[in-house]
């Protein structure tokens, strides 16, 4: 099994998406000995927007179509997600390869992979608050791609200390959940 984990963070050790991602790879990878894991920190090294040559390069998608679980710290940057993770989406949602249209309208064809998103927002946000564009984006751009992610919470991380580790601990917390 291959887990292709990606983080987007600017915040480098202080990032609580960054912290729980990592903790989702180390516990599935306990739970799946012999897993080999890809790392790709997409603030350290970030992809170009995109542009039409860029389709021409499918080193961003073929890593995506070799995995089986991919793991996602996305953090909630101006209530939405960081620019870097957006044009690694813009790579790996290609029509042909991970979605395509047909009669009856679209099909995703990446339903054999796991998706699992650590996402860390600065406040606390309802399900249907209008601010809210990192779930729902990422919700349904990879059921678009035919795939049910699962995600992972730490809320509140920009109120103050004490949220900050509430928020990392329930976080974890899911995790484990997530890996029993
Ligand atoms: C550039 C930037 C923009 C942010 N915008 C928002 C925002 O719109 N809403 C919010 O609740 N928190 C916002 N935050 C707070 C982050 O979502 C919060 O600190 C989160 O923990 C960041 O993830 P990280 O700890 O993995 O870096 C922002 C933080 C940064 C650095």
């Amino acid at each position: 099994m291959t887990i292709l984990h990606i983080d987007a963070s600017i915040n480098g050790e202080n990032s609580a998406s960054r912290a729980i991602s990592r903790s989702i790879v180390d516990r599935i990878r306990t739970a799946q000995w012999g897993d080999q894991v890809i790392y790709r920190d997409l603030a350290r090294e970030p992809l170009p927007h995109l542009t039409l040559e860029a389709f021409a390069d499918s080193s961003v998608l073929d890593e995506f179509l070799a995995a089986d679980t991919i793991v996602i710290g996305a953090p909630m940057y101006n209530f939405s997600v960081p620019s870097q993770l957006k044009a690694w989406i813009d790579r790996i949602a290609v029509a042909g390869k991970t979605f395509r249209y047909t009669e009856t309208g679209p099909e995703g064809l990446a339903g054999d992979k796991r998706v699992i998103v650590a996402v860390s927002r600065g406040g606390f946000y309802e399900a249907d608050n209008a601010f809210e564009h990192v779930k729902a984006y990422l919700k349904p751009m990879f059921n678009f791609l035919g795939i049910e992610p699962e995600f992972v919470h730490a809320d509140g991380v920009a109120v103050g200390p004490e949220q900050r580790e509430a928020g990392l601990a329930n976080g974890l917390a899911e995790v484990e959940r997530l890996a029993a």
